[in-house]
């Protein structure tokens, strides 16, 4: 697996917007995020859609490390859309790359064109009645055989006050985090199947990250 350190270095050379404080919240994410993990689903072959990409880092070192055939970010936030643009602006990457808008509720269409979707530290960002229409609709709209990448805080560990405590200071309010068996049960009832489960704690984030399938479609003999 790729290191942080490697990780880390690229980011900084690559950003970054805004002030200090978001020169640190760059840096320290490999550190504090398991990004390593994540990036050793996405082959080649992919076509990786991210959502809540964010202000792009993902989607950059997925660029740089992974080489997929296309990456497609979007995001709630018009600035961190413009952001996520300008950190690309520059490159000269074989993956196409594009970054859109939406309007948090409504997934676009093109969802059923990945073969690979993540989802990092968003879910606890919507609001609690809507995290699981959210997935009921992402399910809807993947495409039969691919990937979910749902990647998030887990809510049953006492160390979660610690993620609420940096959302509430750096990221706008506490979050919603789901504890990992109740998210599990949520997926497997919406029809994912579950691939693999990782929990893994980072300093006093404690992440669960779940790789689900949409089976793939079923012909009749
Ligand atoms: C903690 S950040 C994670 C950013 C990025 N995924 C990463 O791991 O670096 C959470 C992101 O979710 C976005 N977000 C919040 N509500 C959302 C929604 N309903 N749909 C998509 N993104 C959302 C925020 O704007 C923010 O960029």
């Amino acid at each position: 697996m790729l290191n942080n350190k490697l990780l880390s270095e690229r980011l900084m050379v690559k950003s970054v917007e805004g002030g200090p404080i978001n020169r640190l919240k760059t840096y320290f994410r490999p550190y504090i995020c398991p990004m390593n993990l994540l990036l050793s689903f996405i082959g080649r072959e992919d076509r990786l859609l991210d959502i809540g990409c964010g202000s792009g880092q993902f989607a950059l070192l997925a660029a740089e490390f992974c080489r997929p055939v296309s990456i497609t970010g979007i995001e709630v936030s018009a600035v961190l859309i413009e952001h996520a643009k300008r950190l690309f602006q520059n490159g000269n990457y074989e993956t196409k790359i594009e970054f859109s808008l939406y309007n948090g509720t409504d997934l676009p269409e093109f969802v059923t064109q990945a073969s690979i979707v993540s989802v990092i530290d968003v879910l606890h960002h919507i609001p609690k009645d809507l995290q699981i229409s959210f997935l009921q609709q992402l399910y809807l709209k993947m495409s039969p055989g691919a990937t979910l990448l749902l990647k998030d805080i887990d809510g049953a560990s006492a160390w979660v006050w610690f993620n609420k405590f940096h959302d509430l200071l750096l990221g706008g309010g506490p979050g919603n985090e789901f504890a990992l068996a109740a998210i599990t049960k949520e997926c497997l009832r919406i029809g994912f199947t579950i691939e693999h489960v990782v929990k893994t704690r980072m300093y006093w984030y404690d992440h669960y990250l779940l790789a689900l399938k949409k089976a793939p479609s079923t012909t009749a003999p």
